[in-house]
């Protein structure tokens, strides 16, 4: 059994935002984990800084009181894998700190970059994740990256699939191509997001499905599902709501085809919990949860999973 396939099943769960506390402590029971972007959750202020990594209080102080009773997942968004600059050890020793805390079964980042080094040497931050160029330069620069974060960090580590509004020309690979080397290189596994990539197939005019048969399922062990909507002639990943049909129909083809599956996950944009409410989020976790447990005979029951309480 390799490292994937040993991965406990979570089941379904809710992406952390600001507007969640009061849901967490009072509808805990419509979630089997809780998934956070952990850097939400500190202020950094660089490296060489006295604290640099400054955490929020009343942030840690939900986490605290979710990590006692559910598992809790890690999805960050400071790696910045494809950034062909600089790459911050620093930064993935202090994830495992976070993981020595509160015990993430696995932990993700995104196969994109944000920060963009200079020839002199000075970072600077994009402020949105930016797709790498699907070339073989890049792919092995990514595995030493990848190779050195599994060093660091002994968990099992994912990358995330982004949305991309231009396509870089004369790329070597495609995206499933360069997925699959990846996780054969390196052993990571994927995080397939759904609706990005129900995105990128609706902008660039591409099937999803065949993306999918291209795309090697076995490495698939989390999905992301959300909304969005259209801008300036685009469809984006505003995370803007409940997911569309054409999201939940390739959740359904996803999940009977994906044997290591072992979460699915809903985003949502905190500006956008007054229009779902408590109920709108219990219902979208209620769907995926029939879908993943149709085609799952283990029992999602989320207290047979370690949490820091047992
Ligand atoms: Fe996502």
């Amino acid at each position: 059994m390799d490292r994937l396939s040993a991965l406990p099943t979570l089941g379904v769960g809710v992406m952390y935002n600001p507007s969640l506390p009061e849901f967490l402590r009072t509808e805990l029971d419509a979630l089997d984990f809780l998934e956070i972007t952990p850097d939400m959750f500190w202020t950094n202020h660089g490296p060489g800084s006295a604290n640099q990594y400054e955490e929020l209080e009343s942030w840690i102080e939900i986490l605290e009181w979710v990590v006692e009773r559910r598992p809790v997942l890690a999805h960050n968004i400071g790696l910045s894998i494809g950034n062909a600059g600089r790459f911050d050890g620093d930064y993935v020793k202090h994830i495992e700190s976070w993981r020595q805390r509160y015990h993430f079964p696995w932990h993700s980042d995104h196969l994109s970059f944000a920060e963009v080094t200079s020839s002199e040497g000075q970072t600077h931050n994009a402020g949105v994740a930016l797709p790498v160029p699907l070339d073989r330069e890049v792919l092995n620069m990514i595995v030493e990256r990848v190779d050195i974060v599994q060093e660091i960090v002994p968990a099992p580590f994912l990358l995330e699939n982004g949305v991309y509004f231009v396509v870089y020309p004369e790329q070597e690979m495609t995206e499933p191509q360069f997925f699959n080397e990846l996780t054969a290189r390196t052993g990571c596994g994927i995080l397939l997001d759904i609706h990005n990539l129900y995105a990128n197939a609706r902008n660039h005019r591409f099937d999803a499905i065949e993306y999918m048969h291209e795309l090697d399922l076995e490495k698939v062990v989390e999905a992301h599902i959300a909304g969005g909507s259209e801008f300036a002639g685009m469809y984006t990943d505003a995370h803007s709501g409940p997911c569309p049909e054409p999201v939940w129909r390739l959740l359904e083809h996803l999940v009977p085809e994906a044997p290591n599956l072992r979460a699915v996950t809903f985003e949502f944009h905190d500006s956008y919990y007054h229009f779902l409410g408590p109920q709108g989020i219990r219902e979208q976790l209620a769907r995926a949860r029939s879908i993943f447990s149709e085609h799952r005979e283990s029992s999602l029951d989320a207290t047979s999973i370690p949490t820091r309480a047992v």
